[in-house]
């Protein structure tokens, strides 16, 4: 393993108390960076903090709160943001998801999701902006491959995170002048994750999927955050409003063949 001192970062992780999310949190701790963590679970929260405790990290703080509540994640932010003086990396990756038809789903399951990832990134961007350390800091949008190609039974998750992507885009010309860089991760099929308990539920599906990817396997929650301590380093000081994907080589092709074919398998009417 690549060793690289992150010890001079102040990091919040929001929605990273499981999950691809967690490793990202988890692997900023072991390189020694403080490390705030987010999430509705105040329970999830205490454990993610005592494992980013025993793996290094300088702090370990967490708060909970939901990213459709702005008043409770502001308040969490500056919190955390005072004890460290302020934040070096910004990683927003609270999600939800569920797969559904768009003739399935009530106007509040889709909106469920918008406000989740849309608004939620929005609510994180809003609430952060006055608490890094600028210039310099590193903000990370996780998104996802729905951004930018369609699937079957998930067109909210698609606007939603085309529309995390347009934020991302729009605020490295806003903030790249105060020397704040914005950049989106897309990640692949990652494994042992909740999102693809979802979206690949059996056995089939997970082979499928994993076919499906140029490189023939999933990805590892470690793959994702070893591109956002890239992300957060001086060897990325000139990469802003990029959309970056980390999927294997799922995009150019595989990811379109697996959604439709795991969406009808799941939504034989299709
Ligand atoms: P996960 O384990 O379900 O993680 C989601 C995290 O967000 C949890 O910490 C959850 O904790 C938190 N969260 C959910 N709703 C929240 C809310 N309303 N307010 C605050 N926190 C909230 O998911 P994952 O599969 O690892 O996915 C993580 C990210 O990667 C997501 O942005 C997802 O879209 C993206 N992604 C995943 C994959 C994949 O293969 N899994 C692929 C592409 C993109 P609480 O329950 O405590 O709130
Ligand atoms: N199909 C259709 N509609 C669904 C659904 C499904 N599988 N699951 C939930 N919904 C609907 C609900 O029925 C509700 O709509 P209604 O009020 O019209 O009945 C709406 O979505 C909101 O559901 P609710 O359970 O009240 O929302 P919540 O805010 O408690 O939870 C979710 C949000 C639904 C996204 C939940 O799955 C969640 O918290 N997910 C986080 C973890 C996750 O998704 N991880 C993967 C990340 S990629």
């Amino acid at each position: 393993m690549i060793t690289i001192d992150c010890s001079a970062l102040n990091v919040v992780v929001v929605g990273g108390t499981s999950g691809i999310n967690r490793g990202i949190a988890e692997l900023f701790a072991s390189q020694g960076a403080s490390v705030v963590v987010a999430s509705r679970s105040q329970d999830k929260v205490d454990d993610t903090v005592a494992a980013l405790t025993e793996l290094g990290a300088k702090k370990a703080l967490g708060f909970a709160a939901d990213v459709r509540d702005y008043d409770a994640l502001e308040q969490g932010l500056k919190a955390t943001a005072q004890v460290l003086g302020g934040f070096d990396v910004v990683v927003s990756g609270a999600a939800g998801n569920f797969p559904a038809l768009v003739n399935g789903m009530s106007p509040n399951a889709f909106k469920s999701v918008i406000d989740i990832d849309l608004l939620g990134t929005f609510h994180v961007m809003r609430a952060v902006y006055p608490l890094l350390n600028k210039p310099g800091a590193s903000v990370i949008n996780i998104s996802a491959p729905q951004a930018q190609m369609p699937m079957i039974a998930q067109a909210h998750v698609c606007a939603a995170k085309a529309g995390v992507d347009m934020i991302t885009r729009n605020l490295a010309n806003e903030w790249g002048p105060s020397g704040v860089r914005v950049n989106s991760i897309i990640p692949g099929p990652i494994a042992g994750t909740e999102g693809m308990a979802r979206l690949a539920p059996t056995p089939a599906a997970i082979k499928a999927c994993e076919n499906s990817v140029p490189l023939k396997r999933f990805g590892e929650p470690s793959d994702i955050a070893n591109a956002c301590v890239f992300l957060s380093s001086p060897l990325a000081g000139y990469i802003n409003g990029a959309i970056i994907p980390v999927d294997g080589g799922w995009l150019h092709g595989g990811m379109a063949v697996v959604a439709d074919g795991i969406g009808k398998m799941m939504f034989p009417q299709q």
